[in-house]
């Protein structure tokens, strides 16, 4: 600021001579409507009504006239001052009000578009068709009965009366994941099959005995469009007193009604298991061609091989040396038993050719099947 002046003298105060500050008010007029936008606009306000602006500048140095011309100068510079604020509001107001119509057009949200494109998933049909053949056996009283993937060889194996030199036991066929030690009994695999749990229900459980073990097993299989490292079964089990084949053959048709549709045949034929005595391989009447395949000159089917049959479980009346093993007085009770691949049945079911569909988890293969509850 300069020092007060003796007398008024508007060439030393040259910046508030009457034509200077309407120079600067008309420059930033001119500024204020020339900007286009916000940030244009905010350049202005700094350049000509911001501390170091020249009007700014100019007020501070009213101070420097001398007092009889304060006043005037004051109220010229004021006036100035005012009508700067007052054009940037106009302005600032319009540029706003411009920017919002701008926005609602160019960041408008369309709320007819589809909102669902996520699709929900399915439950696998190796999953959905093992809960329901569980509730079907729960249904008739059986309860389920669970055990561990990592399994003893004993229970696997021996106490399922397989002979120590059995080839099942074969590491091509098995997978170890310990070996027998000299203090231990048995070896650890990954359970080949569900049927320990059967030694594992009968050696816990009272009698008698009705379970159901649905389960997922492990063979040294490499996957291919039949064989699967990994696959599920289920596995029956009855111990009373008065236990036929009769009875065996009333659950298989229980099984078949649910899975394949009621009314199909059911066929049992003799076959070998260590651990059922005596044991069949069952087979059903074929859902799809219902034997017609069979007829000369017919139409082949490709899901029983125009057999008419298709194989689906085994099962028989529980060996009595099984029996013993696990402390079962064989003359007062009797039991049977049936086990079949899940997965197995879904691809006879639903004309999966290739297991490795089942494995893949693409969604879509189980969006096919519908979400089952
Ligand atoms: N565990 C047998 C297998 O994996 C299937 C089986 C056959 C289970 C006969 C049974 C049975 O309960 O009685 O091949």
């Amino acid at each position: 600021m300069s020092a007060p002046n003796k007398t008024y003298d508007p060439v030393e105060v040259a910046v508030l001579a009457p034509e200077e500050v309407q120079r600067m008010q008309a420059e930033a007029l001119a500024a204020i409507a020339a900007a286009t936008d916000l940030d244009a606009l905010k350049a202005a306000r700094i350049a000509h009504a911001g501390d170091r602006a020249p009007i700014t500048l100019a007020n501070a140095e009213i101070g420097a006239l001398p007092p009889a011309a304060r006043a005037e100068a004051g109220k010229r510079v004021g006036a100035a001052r005012g009508a700067i604020r007052e054009a940037l509001g106009r302005r600032q107001a319009e540029l706003e009000a411009e920017r919002d119509q701008r926005v609602l057009v160019e960041e408008a949200v369309d709320v007819t578009l589809p909102w669902n494109r996520m699709p929900a998933g399915a439950r696998h049909p190796v999953t959905t068709v093992g809960e329901r053949l569980v509730d079907v056996f729960v249904n008739m009283g059986y309860e389920v009965a669970e055990g561990p993937e990592i399994e003893a060889e004993w229970y696997n194996f021996d106490a399922l009366n397989f002979p120590p030199d059995h080839p099942a036991r074969e590491t091509q066929d098995t997978l170890f994941v310990a070996g027998p030690d000299p203090d231990q009994r048995s070896g650890l695999v990954l359970r080949t099959h569900t049927s320990p749990v059967q030694i594992r229900a009968m050696l816990t459980r009272p009698l008698p005995l009705y379970v159901v073990s649905p389960g997922k097993c492990f063979r040294a299989d490499a996957l291919d469009a039949t064989h699967s490292p990994v696959f599920q079964q289920i596995e029956c089990l009855a111990v009373d007193e008065g236990l036929t084949m009769a009875d065996l053959r009333g659950a298989i048709s229980a099984f078949v009604d649910v899975m394949f549709g009621a009314g199909l045949r059911t066929r049992l034929r003799p076959d070998f298991f260590p651990f059922t005595e005596p044991s069949a391989d069952v087979s059903m009447e074929c859902h799809v061609c219902r034997g017609e395949s069979t007829k000369p000159g017919a139409e082949p089917c490709r899901v029983c091989r125009s057999q008419g049959w298709v194989e689906i479980a085994g099962c028989g009346m529980v060996n009595p040396r099984v029996l013993v093993a696990c402390g079962i007085d064989p003359d007062r009770y009797s039991g049977f038993a049936f086990g079949l691949g899940i997965d197995r049945s879904v691809m006879i079911r639903d004309g999966v050719a290739d297991i490795r569909e089942l494995h893949e988890g693409d969604v879509r293969f189980s969006r096919a099947f519908g979400v089952e509850a």
